[in-house]
């Protein structure tokens, strides 16, 4: 992987940086200071570029809006839903940044083509939703070219979403000289240290929902880490998978009996040896495992809590991805709480990611004390499974 700082010369050099600028539009049509940190944390590239005299196009996603348009070449598109239009994301932009940024309403076509060929050293464009164009999630090699056309060079900073093979990821590469940029080379040396040569003893605690996108890491680390932490519905599933009655708790939609296949590692994973559940009158009460009676785990209980606790306080590098219950409610959320406490007390090296658990973190820790927050959700659970992920492979 080629980096950005290998440039010679950006000097008046048009330059088309893919940014991962997914985040929470309020219906007030404004991003929450809250909710900005995947576009505070690109700033330091484009900087650069800027620094640079480089000249500065945009291109990010943003949500998954019904893609109804097709690419003509050559013709104006208009955006149709305005839901999902880049309008009020590049105008935080414009906050954060502290200059102007020329948005334009379409990401392909002569209007495109026009700003790109007039912005001046030190502009930054933004252009607009790549996904209203089913070609960007096709991989379509004439939507890439288009993309290509508009500028010199391609960086990729967008590591949250190099786990998907689409066109502003993996085909406009076909086209251009491309480059990591500075966010994306940190996320992969962050991650890539953590699995291959960590501080030891080197932990992951890994819960929510999305099982089939867990259960692979848990399969991948448990050779490498030293403790493996469950959590949420993962815990659910694999006590399921045990032959525990979980009654009526949530599973997710997994094949158990896959996962029966695979030789856990009891001495490295661990499972909730209590919870806190949810019976049939909505009544919370205290339960060991495996003498839940018709009710719901919604949270881990006090004593692995503990456990846990402990564990994570005697590990010098941390990983966790999704919380422990369904900590959005008070009366589950202590599992997630005596975590996230753990871990932003821990002087070990603490690497979190995912929406809920940065959430979890901001709510009863502090996200200051966190080493490293991954901007990817999905991209870094492929990452910690081993797998290789489509948009850094363009990049070799
Ligand atoms: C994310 O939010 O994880 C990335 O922006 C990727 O979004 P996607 O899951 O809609 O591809």
């Amino acid at each position: 992987m080629k980096s950005l700082k290998s440039i010679k010369n950006l000097k008046n050099k048009k330059v088309l940086v893919r940014v991962d600028f997914n985040v929470p539009v309020g219906d007030d049509g404004i991003v929450d200071d809250k909710e900005d940190w995947r576009m505070k944390a690109a700033l330091p590239t484009i900087e650069y570029l800027l620094e640079k005299k480089a000249k500065v196009i945009l291109m990010t996603h943003l949500g998954r809006p019904e893609a109804s348009q097709k690419f003509i070449k050559s013709k104006i598109h208009k955006v149709k839903n305005q839901k999902y239009s880049l309008r009020p994301v590049a105008e935080r932009l414009e906050e954060l940044l502290n200059r102007k940024i020329k948005f334009v309403n379409d990401c392909v076509g002569d209007k495109v083509k026009k700003v790109a060929n007039e912005i001046k050293t030190g502009e930054i464009v933004m252009l607009e939703n790549l996904r209203f164009y089913k070609e960007e999630k096709e991989n379509n090699k004439e939507f890439a070219k288009e993309l290509a056309g508009l500028a010199d060079v391609y960086i990729n900073n967008a590591f949250s979403v190099s786990h998907r093979k689409h066109a502003s990821v993996v085909a406009v590469t076909k086209f251009l000289p491309s480059y990591a940029g500075l966010l994306l080379e940190k996320e992969v040396k962050i991650l890539s240290k953590a699995i291959n040569n960590p501080e030891k003893p080197v932990i992951i605690i890994i819960g929510g929902a999305k099982i089939k996108t867990k259960i692979p890491v848990i399969k991948y680390l448990s050779n490498k880490f030293d403790n493996i932490l469950a959590g949420g519905v993962v815990a659910n599933v694999i006590l399921k998978a045990k032959g525990v009655d979980i009654k009526n708790s949530l599973l997710d939609d997994i094949n158990i009996n896959e996962v029966k296949k695979i030789s856990f590692k009891d001495n490295k994973l661990h499972i909730p040896v209590d919870a806190v559940v949810c019976n049939s009158k909505n009544k919370v009460v205290l339960s060991a495992i495996g003498k839940i009676k018709n009710n719901k785990i919604l949270d881990i209980g006090p004593e692995t809590a503990k456990l846990y606790s402990k564990i994570i306080s005697d590990s010098k590098t941390i990983i966790w991805n999704g919380p422990m219950g369904l900590f959005e409610k008070e009366e589950f959320s202590s599992g997630t709480k005596a975590v996230a406490k753990a871990v932003v007390k821990s002087e070990g090296y603490v690497i979190i990611g995912g929406g809920d658990t940065i959430a979890a973190v901001d709510k009863f820790g502090d996200l200051k004390k966190i080493n490293y927050i991954c901007t990817g959700g999905g991209a870094m659970l492929e990452f910690l499974a081993g797998k290789e992920l489509p948009g850094l492979e363009a990049l070799k």
